[in-house]
This record gives structure tokens, C-alpha cells and sequence, in this order.
């Protein structure tokens, strides 16, 4: 009885874990196929990290204004204060897991700090450096 429950235990652990990894590996897929190459975590993390200046309304245009230097920590919204969990995904497994919500952050942020939609190449990109970490 104990053994068998144990089992189903261990069953829905790994069950969740693979799906995880599938859904990160499904969402790179679904950029290739909308044109993306090869991803490459290093211009993820450039692009990342890089400023497109200073907004006198909303501040200096870069993704860690919000999400902050370390994707291992949390970070906060620079305007309502509220927490934003870790992008890292080894340190919050949850993130990427939702097709709808990455493409509605995406838009959202990249139109903000970019002043444009960011290409499939470049969300893949992205995707590979907070997935690498
Ligand atoms: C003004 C603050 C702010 C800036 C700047 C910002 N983000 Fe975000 N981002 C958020 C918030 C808030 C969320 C949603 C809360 C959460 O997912 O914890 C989010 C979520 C996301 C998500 C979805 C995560 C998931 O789990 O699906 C992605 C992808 C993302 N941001 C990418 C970016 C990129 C790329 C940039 C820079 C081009 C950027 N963000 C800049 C505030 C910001």
C-alpha cells in the first residue's frame, strides 16, 4: 500500500517535471516554425540586459528595471511595487508554462522597452537564457 502510493507519488513528480521541460521545448518549436534559427542564450541575455533609454514617464527602458539584475532572484514592479517571481527557470519551474501568458508579456514588455514587438527569434532567444540558467 505504502509502496504503491509512493509509486503514484514519484509517478506525478515526474510526470510534472517532463511536462515543464516540454512545454519550454514546445514554445521554442512553436517560434522555429514561425521562422526563428538556432537560439542562442547569449543574445538572450544581451537583449536582456541591454537599455533603449530613458522614458521621462516610466523610467530607463530595459527589461531589468523590473525583473531586476539577478533572474535568480524576484523582482518588483517598478511602478506598482508588486513582486514579480524569479524568471530563472531552475529556480521557478513554473515560468514559461503558459503559451498565452508569455505571448501577452512579451507584447506587453518588449512594446514598452523596446518600443516594438519583439521578433520569434528574439523571445526564443530570451527564453534559452532564462531557461539555461
Ligand atoms: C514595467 C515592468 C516590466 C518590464 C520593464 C518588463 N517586464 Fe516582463 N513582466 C512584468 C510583469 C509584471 C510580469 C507578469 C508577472 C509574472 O509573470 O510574475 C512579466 C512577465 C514576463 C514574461 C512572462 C513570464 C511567464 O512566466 O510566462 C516574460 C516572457 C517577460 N516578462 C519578458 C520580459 C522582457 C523580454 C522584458 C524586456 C524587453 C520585460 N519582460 C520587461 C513586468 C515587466
Amino acid at each position: 500500500m505504502i509502496k504503491q502510493s509512493m509509486m503514484a507519488v514519484l509517478f506525478t513528480l515526474m510526470t510534472m517535471m517532463t511536462a515543464t521541460a516540454a512545454t519550454l521545448e514546445e514554445q521554442l518549436a512553436s517560434y522555429r516554425t514561425q521562422g526563428a534559427g538556432t537560439f542562442d542564450a547569449k543574445a538572450g541575455q544581451t537583449l536582456w540586459t541591454t537599455s533603449h533609454g530613458t522614458d521621462p514617464e516610466v523610467g530607463e527602458k530595459i527589461c531589468t528595471a523590473c525583473h531586476m539584475d539577478d533572474p535568480h532572484k524576484p523582482g518588483k514592479h517598478r511602478k506598482t511595487g508588486k513582486i514579480i517571481e524569479p524568471m530563472a527557470v531552475s529556480v521557478n519551474p513554473q515560468r514559461f508554462t503558459d503559451p498565452e501568458k508569455v505571448e501577452k508579456w512579451f507584447l506587453r514588455n518588449c512594446r514598452q522597452v523596446m518600443g516594438r514587438e519583439c521578433t520569434p527569434q528574439e523571445k526564443g532567444d530570451v527564453l534559452s537564457y532564462l531557461g539555461s540558467l
